[in-house]
């Protein structure tokens, strides 16, 4: 995994699981039964725990630290809430000059050293086997949610006030993306051996708009960042920005499955690695057909170094695990036999 993030010869692919550590696994919802999901994240032992469960019970390359991108929201006050169903909704969401003052100085990372006590915790337990990955979202992703006040399909609010109030909208960005590196910061800071930086939503934009409204809030928390520490820049549905998304930086770029590994790796050049990008649906097919897929996706790296096998997005929570074992197991196989 060290090898491909730093784009040397590596003996195979590696392979880890977007949301490895989730309700797809009867492990994690035997925890989950016990405690609610900000418990979880707040408990070092608990999320150290489901962090180095999911890497042995499915023998993937990367631990990813049990945390969320929406934690740097709390000390905000905005209302978080992890629904049951539908996901995460915000009570009070930020929406004028007003809201943006108030947010401006928070010191957000200060209030989530629990999750620099669970990497510290992890990586304890992991003992050099398997590297660790922290995470952050990125300034759009997370301005989306506070914007939006949770998930949202148009992103009328969050576009709204990036195209009639672009001052408010950049002064909430700068404030973000000090968050961003500072909470990332802080997990290298406890021993994360890579970063990924989730911009998740970002494909609703136009290559114009992620150009002058993102990309360089996006390339600040990047540039804030160790540079001997690996990042992974990844988006959804962002056929249209992936040079763009390069240019704000990372040595990984993340792809979902809408786009051609071979095609965008071509337009990405030699200085960034690729991670992806299986279909996460394609966990849903029997073994043969998962394996076909694994393959096909092999050959379209073509033994190039710097890929990182993944799921284009995160894993289902119906997905069956013996399924998403398979996938592993295949790509360490098939890529060996090289
Ligand atoms: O990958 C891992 O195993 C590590 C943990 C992890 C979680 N969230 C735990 C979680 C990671 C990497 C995330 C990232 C995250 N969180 C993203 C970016 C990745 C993506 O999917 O685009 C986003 C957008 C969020 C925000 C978020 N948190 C959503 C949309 C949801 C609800 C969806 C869902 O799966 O329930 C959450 C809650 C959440 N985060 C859960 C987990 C395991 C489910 C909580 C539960 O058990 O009820």
């Amino acid at each position: 995994m060290m090898r491909a993030c730093r784009r040397e010869p590596a003996p195979y692919t590696p392979i880890w699981l977007m949301r490895q550590a989730g309700r797809y696994m009867p492990e994690y919802r035997k925890v989950r039964a016990q405690h609610d999901f900000l418990e979880m994240c707040r408990r070092p032992d608990v999320a150290c725990e489901v962090t180095v469960t999911a890497v042995e019970r499915l023998n993937v390359d990367a631990a990813i630290i049990f945390a969320d991108i929406l934690l740097p929201l709390l000390p905000m006050q905005v209302g978080l809430r992890y629904a049951k169903e539908g996901g995460p909704t915000i009570e009070r969401p930020i929406r004028t000059d007003a809201d943006v003052d108030r947010i401006a100085p928070i010191d957000a990372a200060g209030a989530l050293g629990f999750v620099g006590d669970a990497i510290r915790m992890a990586r304890r337990a992991l003992n050099g086997r398997t590297p660790l990955i922290g995470f952050a979202g990125a300034p759009f992703t997370l301005a989306s949610y506070l914007i939006e006040g949770g998930a949202s399909r148009n992103y009328q609010a969050t576009k709204t006030m990036m195209y009639a109030a672009p001052e408010r909208w950049h002064r909430l960005m700068t404030t973000l993306a000090r968050i961003t590196a500072e909470y990332l910061k802080l997990q290298i800071a406890a021993g994360a051996d890579i970063v990924q930086l989730f911009d998740s939503w970002v494909g609703t934009l136009a290559p114009e708009d992620y150009r002058r409204f993102v990309m360089p809030h996006s390339a600040a928390a990047i540039a804030a960042l160790d540079r001997r520490v690996p990042v992974i820049h990844f988006g959804t549905g962002t056929a249209t920005l992936l040079e763009l998304m390069r240019e704000a930086g990372g040595d990984i770029i993340g792809l979902d499955w809408r786009v051609d590994l071979a095609q965008a790796w071509s337009r990405l050049g030699d200085r960034v690695g690729v991670q992806g990008n299986l279909d996460p649906v394609a966990l849903f097919a029997d073994v043969g057909e998962i394996r076909r897929r694994a393959r096909a996706i092999l050959d379209r790296a073509a033994g190039r170094t710097g890929h990182i096998f993944n799921l284009g997005h995160g894993i289902l929570p119906e997905t069956p695990v013996d399924h998403a074992r398979a996938l592993v197991d295949a790509v360490h196989e098939m890529s060996s036999a090289k």
